[in-house]
């Protein structure tokens, strides 16, 4: 898929991933439109990228916001390419040191946030792409989706996000499949330790940790890394149905 000319729908832009992402598409040439619930910083890097009214306030977990967002997307193209960035997680076990179970709402909200987030981003931004024309090689569009390595090997505290990473995983394969007949591609990223801004909140003993882990680079990985491995994925026209880890060969150990 040709980056520039395409509309770019990139959630969670306001910060991390997404904003690098954001950057990139945009440095190739795309029309992007920064999607976050991050109104101020949203809007901040939205102006830096050709305007402030290229931000659109959009809660992934909502139908009405994500369908103005795809609508607003579309208004300004030809929508083909969606990376989805906006997520987050919790800290909290199965069951806490005295014995208390894990909060089932808490646990809901992870969920909600980032399995059925990424399914609401994924199935609104396909339909606007299935009307597309499509391309020379019968390409109308490509979602970019973002797990996490968590998502294959959560380590303790991390069940609620890992959960739902996992499912993120398990969606991938599904819907390529569901829409290679109107030539939507469907790849996810599993983020290893990335340095964003949640990341940089850590602790810097703790974040040497994680990079010590790393077998190669030993370091955190970088925001343009990601954002880079996402432009690869839109331009690949045979990379579908795939999740690619990020993460310099690191396996979470269980703490
Ligand atoms: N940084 C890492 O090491 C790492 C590792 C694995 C996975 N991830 C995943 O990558 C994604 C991006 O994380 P990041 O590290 O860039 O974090 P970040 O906090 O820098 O960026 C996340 C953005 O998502 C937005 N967001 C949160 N809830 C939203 C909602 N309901 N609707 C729309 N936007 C919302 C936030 O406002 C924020 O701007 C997340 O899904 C995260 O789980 C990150």
């Amino acid at each position: 898929m040709e980056i520039a000319g395409n509309v770019a729908l990139v959630t969670g832009a306001a910060s991390g991933l997404g904003e690098a992402t954001a950057r990139r598409l945009h440095a190739a040439g795309a029309t992007v439109i920064v999607a976050d619930i991050a109104e101020e910083r949203g809007r901040a890097v939205a102006t830096e990228l050709g305007g402030s009214d290229r931000f659109v306030r959009c809660d992934v977990t909502s139908e009405g916001e994500v369908t103005a967002a795809v609508e607003a997307a579309a208004d300004r193209g030809r929508l083909a390419i969606c990376v989805h960035c906006g997520g987050g997680g919790i800290a909290a076990r199965t069951l806490a040191r005295d014995g208390t179970p894990h909060d089932l709402d808490a646990f809901r909200r992870v969920v909600e946030l980032n399995l059925v987030g990424s399914f609401n981003m994924l199935r609104l931004a396909a339909a606007a792409m299935a009307k597309n024309d499509a391309d020379e090689g019968g390409e109308r569009g490509v979602c970019v989706l973002t797990a996490s390595i968590a998502g294959y090997e959560g380590q303790i505290g991390q069940v609620a996000y890992g959960s739902a990473k996992a499912g993120v995983i398990g969606m991938t394969i599904i819907a390529a499949r569901d829409l290679s007949s109107v030539g939507v591609r469907v790849c996810t990223i599993a983020p290893g330790t990335i340095a964003t801004p949640p990341m940089m909140m850590v602790p810097e003993a703790m974040r040497d940790v994680f990079a010590a882990n790393v077998p190669f680079p030993k370091r955190l990985g970088r925001p343009d890394e990601y954002a880079a491995l996402a432009q690869h994925i839109v331009e690949n026209g045979y990379l579908n149905g795939e999740v690619i880890r990020l993460d310099g060969a690191v396996r979470f150990q269980p703490k």
